[in-house]
């Protein structure tokens, strides 16, 4: 069936001509509001959109694109509870992990909200045990380190808001994460650690990914060796959905905090998986991660679309990746804290967007997700952002900044906010030919040289970012950095027709790993049928280690 977007294109790309008429430049120059028309703010975030190849025509076609997509149905149905994961047969309720009213929310007809705050209220007296040294190891040692075993949605979210909320610590324990099947993560983890006094989080929602059950084994045998068997169940405790198969593991029940399956590992930082957080920053400010995700939810289910943040950056989204067909965007945290922010929405637009077939099983007719990547700012000021000032791609941008910092060292953060800013404009503005010419005949160069330097100096600019600022990095503000962005993906993911909720693509690595692990383990030969490549590189690797 032809998407609203397909109906909507030729409009689209005429008004794109319109735009591109005059650049981000001079429409600042002629419209001294631009600034106050293009912006909105939730609290005390600010989303600044105005850097932008758009006008008022444009952000009103987006707009009528949304509706006539059926944005704001198909966000009623996903709160509401309704099995939008077809291919799952699952409802997606993330938002239920973090709905701070009292309000139901039915999932085949029952509230799901008691269960959600049972295990939130287990979890809280879990925390406040391990935070107090209540909970203790088997030696009686109070827990310094907690070691999260998880990969992919039972690691990146954790990770990433345990360095964000690193302030909020207050004298919790040290927290680590392994996720990566390679034994030297979690042999350089566990050459620092000692095992009287580790927690393990083994975290899997299906509790059968390969990488976290072999490093929960490994983990194991450590504080089997060094504590004896008998001292295995007071270092472990568990996350999953998979309650049957924590307990062959020998994790007992009262150390299981579940979920269930209509939370998508890449959503589920907000609930059992969100444990090691609320260890790491105390359980009053993991609750408070959770409000500020719920306001998030009550803004992208209340505010109209022209004023809501999600749609808004969604439709950019769609404006530069279907309209100009850029293939990237880039997120740039000018918070240190954020660091792995980047690679947290890499998973949560990737696997939710990365889909080339619509919900009724066709191919699509345009391009879908994004490749997504980041690192924080400044550094990457000094390694990356030549190509994205001068190279022959136009990379979308998001700047994150807060306003105040949680250090008050001399001018670091004055520092920070001014490289900041001072990219967007740089992007936006750019240089031309005849100002680069100005600077160096200012610099007395000789009018030979300055011709052949010139081009060098001059930026394209007419570069899209969006900024978003606030007022610091704490909990609330995270919730809804995060909740931003899961319905931002969620809007671009009912514009293309796909479905943002299942991962099927991660699968035929895995099956085919399986299939060649004993021939790699020397235990069997190459399959017949396996290609030139693959069987020779086994080959020469068998070589390698003869
Ligand atoms: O392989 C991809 C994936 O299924 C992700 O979607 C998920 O977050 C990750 O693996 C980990 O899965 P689990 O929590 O079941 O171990």
């Amino acid at each position: 069936m032809p998407s609203a977007l397909d109906a909507a294109l030729a409009q689209l790309l005429d008004l794109r001509a319109k735009v591109e008429k005059t650049t981000m430049r001079e429409k600042f120059a002629n419209d001294g509001k631009r600034f106050d028309r293009f912006q909105v703010r939730l609290d005390d975030m600010l989303l600044d959109y105005s850097k932008n190849r758009i006008d008022d025509a444009v952000m009103s076609a987006l707009i009528e694109l949304a509706k006539a997509s059926g944005v704001a149905e198909r966000r009623d149905a996903m709160l509401s509870g309704e099995a939008i994961n077809i291919t799952e047969k699952r409802a997606v309720l993330h938002t239920a992990l973090r709905n701070r009213s009292d309000r139901a929310i039915l999932v085949e007809g029952k509230d799901v909200m008691p269960d959600v705050r049972e295990v939130l209220s287990r979890m809280k007296e879990f925390v406040g045990q391990v935070r107090g040294g209540d909970i203790v190891g088997s030696a009686g040692h109070k827990f310094t380190d907690v070691v999260n075993i998880g990969i992919g949605g039972s690691d990146l979210g954790p990770y990433m808001a345990t360095l964000a909320l690193s302030p909020f610590s207050g004298g919790g324990p040290r927290m680590h994460y392994v996720s990566n099947v390679d034994g030297a993560h979690i042999a350089d983890t566990l050459r620092t650690l000692d095992p009287r006094k580790t927690l393990f989080i083994v975290a899997s929602k299906t509790f059968t990914t390969s990488e976290t059950m072999t490093n929960a084994m490994t983990a194991r045998d450590w504080i089997g060796s060094a504590l004896g068997e008998a001292a295995v169940p007071a270092h472990f405790c568990a996350v999953s959905t998979a309650l049957d198969r924590v307990t062959e593991f020998g994790i007992g029940l009262d150390r299981v905090f579940g979920f269930w399956d209509w939370v998508g590992g890449r959503y589920s930082v907000w609930g059992a998986i969100g444990l090691p957080v609320a260890i790491a920053v105390g359980f009053e400010n993991f609750e408070a991660m959770l409000s500020g995700a719920h306001e998030m939810d009550r803004h992208f289910a209340e505010a109209p679309l022209e004023a809501n943040m999600p749609v808004i950056l969604g439709l950019l989204g769609i404006w530069y990746r279907n309209i100009y067909g850029f293939p990237t965007h880039a997120v740039l945290p000018y918070d240190q804290r954020l660091a792995r922010f980047p690679a947290y929405l890499q998973q949560l637009d990737m696997e939710s967007n990365g889909k080339s077939v619509t919900l009724s099983g066709e191919g699509v007719t345009h391009a879908t997700g994004p490749i997504v990547w980041g690192e924080p700012g400044t550094n990457g000021q000094h390694a990356f952002y030549q190509l994205i000032h001068q190279g022959t791609d136009v990379i979308p941008a998001d700047f994150l900044v807060a306003a105040v910092p949680h250090e008050q060292l001399s001018d670091h953060h004055a520092k920070l906010v001014a490289n900041c800013l001072a990219q967007t404009e740089a992007l936006m503005k750019g240089k031309t030919l005849e100002e680069a010419t100005a600077e160096l005949e200012a610099s007395r160069m000789a009018p030979e040289e300055i011709e052949a330097l010139a081009p060098h100096k001059v930026f394209p600019g007419n570069r899209p970012t969006n900024t978003i600022l606030y007022k610091s990095l704490d909990p609330k503000t995270l919730g809804r950095l995060i909740a931003l962005y899961e319905h931002k993906v969620f809007v671009q993911g009912v514009i293309w027709q796909i479905n943002s909720f299942d991962q099927w693509g991660v699968e035929l690595g895995k099956q085919l790993a399986s299939a060649l692990l004993p021939a790699v383990k020397g235990e069997a030969k190459p399959a017949k049928a396996q290609d030139a490549s693959t069987k020779g590189l086994v080959a020469a690797f068998h070589a390698l280690r003869a």
